[in-house]
């Protein structure tokens, strides 16, 4: 038998990526015959999934592409895919003429259409791909992503992701129920629903379908008898009515891990990103969710330095911290992008600035995890066991979204059993299964 051929992947940005690649993984290896490698010597195809909401990583693809262009084998083909493809599109080969291929992230169902087409540049934003049937792969046989929407509907002014993966389209119900019980049936009882907007579910489809709103999806999705946990990312805090966070608060299936993105604590800083809602209506919702789950973890992300941020705006920020007591924070220094209305706006904050605040933000972060410690001693969560770590370690994650470590091997893969957490730490913990 002829030797397949191998490809190697590298993945960057967004659990949406992730999916993405899992998505051109099925494609290659069930409709194209290539099997994945690790070494990119070995490689017949090397693909990069780009990431472009900051601009640090844009500037390492060009070099990073040049390595894999000096090191691949003869013959090679080299794509780049993803949000920095659809960004710059053909700019690509133009900088870099030996990429054989450019995929945009809307356009990952053409993957096997670019590997036949010399210098393929696929980019369309208005692509439809909301009902297009993948090959199936899973990178984790425990827990499953699901798309439930392509594209996002906001204009947040200082985010590109608009731009690089188009209007917002619900992807049908009914597929996603039957992507879900797939894949709970061939044993991952984690069902991830992923989209950059989650609780806006079902505002359109792009054909005709019967409406459904988020919290009845997450109703639909819980009562797949397989499923036994669901997690989604990323809802958006203007969205979370009543309705919702009470489905949230009530359904067993639903973990109890909340990712509610900030972006600045300040209202007239959230009004000049276009985010919707005020200082009080954020508070209002984390305290109600608080209220309402009391074991909740509420995970955010934060831009510190956006155009206009006074030092009264950032302490607004800073104030938002102290009172919601995030159990994790994503924090980031305000990148000015192409394509967004905020890179044109007046007081744009010096780099140093920016360096000084987000250190100040993250310290006293750092600060309110290693507070929580000690009330972590003790604690008894279900842990649903996905991972072996070195050291004859078996990782996995608590309800509410702790990472918990315990001594012991394969036989606790893909079970959920009580821990006694006997270590705290700020991003994981170690505990003992309760016998
Ligand atoms: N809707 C998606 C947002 C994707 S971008 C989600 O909620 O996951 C992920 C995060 O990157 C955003 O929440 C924001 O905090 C950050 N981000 C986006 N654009 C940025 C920019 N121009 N500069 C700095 N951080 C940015
Ligand atoms: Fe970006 Fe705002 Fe959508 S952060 S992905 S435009 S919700």
């Amino acid at each position: 038998m002829a030797m397949r051929k191998k490809f190697y992947i590298e993945t960057l940005g967004c659990a949406m990526n992730v999916r993405d690649s899992e998505h051109i993984v099925a494609e290659l290896t069930q409709k194209e015959g290539y099997e994945p490698t690790e070494t990119l010597e070995e490689a017949d195809l090397i693909l990069i999934n780009t990431c472009s909401v900051r601009e640090k990583p844009v500037n390492k693809l060009f070099s990073e592409i040049g390595v894999f262009n000096k090191r691949k084998k003869e013959g090679a083909k080299i794509g780049v895919c993803g949000c920095t493809a659809s960004h710059l599109g053909e700019e690509i080969i133009k900088r870099a003429p030996f990429v054989d291929f450019v995929l945009g992230a809307r356009n990952v169902s053409k993957i096997t259409k670019v590997l036949h087409t010399p210098k393929a540049v696929e980019v369309d934003i208005d692509y439809d791909e909301s009902q297009y049937a993948f090959a199936d792969f899973r990178s984790s046989p425990y827990k499953a992503y699901v798309n439930i929407s392509i594209g996002c509907d906001k204009q947040c002014t200082f985010c590109i992701v608009p731009h690089t993966r188009g209007e917002e389209v619900s992807i049908p119900a009914e597929l996603i129920v039957s992507e879900a019980r797939r894949a709970a049936r061939r044993g991952a009882k984690e069902i991830f629903l992923l989209g950059q907007n989650v609780n806006n579910y079902g505002r359109r489809f792009s054909g005709e379908h019967p409406r459904m709103n988020f919290t009845d999806l997450l109703k639909a999705v819980s009562e797949i008898e397989e499923v036994e946990r669901i997690r989604f990312t990323s809802p958006h805090p203007l969205h979370m009515d009543d309705a919702f966070l009470q489905e949230f608060a009530t359904n067993p299936k639903i973990c109890k891990s909340m990712h509610m993105p900030l972006q600045s604590g300040s209202t007239r800083i959230l009004k000049a990103m276009k985010r919707g809602y005020t200082k009080e209506w954020f508070l209002d919702r984390a305290a109600k969710l608080r209220e309402m789950v009391p074991d909740v973890s509420i995970s955010t992300d934060i831009i510190v330095a956006f155009p206009g941020e006074t030092d009264e705006d950032f302490e607004d920020t800073m104030d938002v911290l102290e009172r919601v007591r995030f159990e994790q924070v994503f924090s980031f220094k305000y990148s000015p992008r192409p394509l967004t209305p905020a890179q044109n706006y007046a007081d744009q904050i010096p780099d140093e600035i920016g360096s000084e605040r987000l250190s100040r933000l993250q310290a006293r972060h750092g600060e309110i995890l290693d507070e929580m410690k000690a009330d972590r001693i003790g604690q008894v969560h279900e842990v649903y066991f996905e991972e072996l770590r070195p050291g004859g370690m078996v990782a996995g994650r608590s309800d509410n979204n702790m990472l918990i470590q315990v001594e012991g091997s394969e036989e606790l893969l893909g079970k959920t059993v009580p821990v006694k957490i006997t270590e705290a730490g700020r991003t994981s913990h170690r505990g003992a299964v309760v016998a």
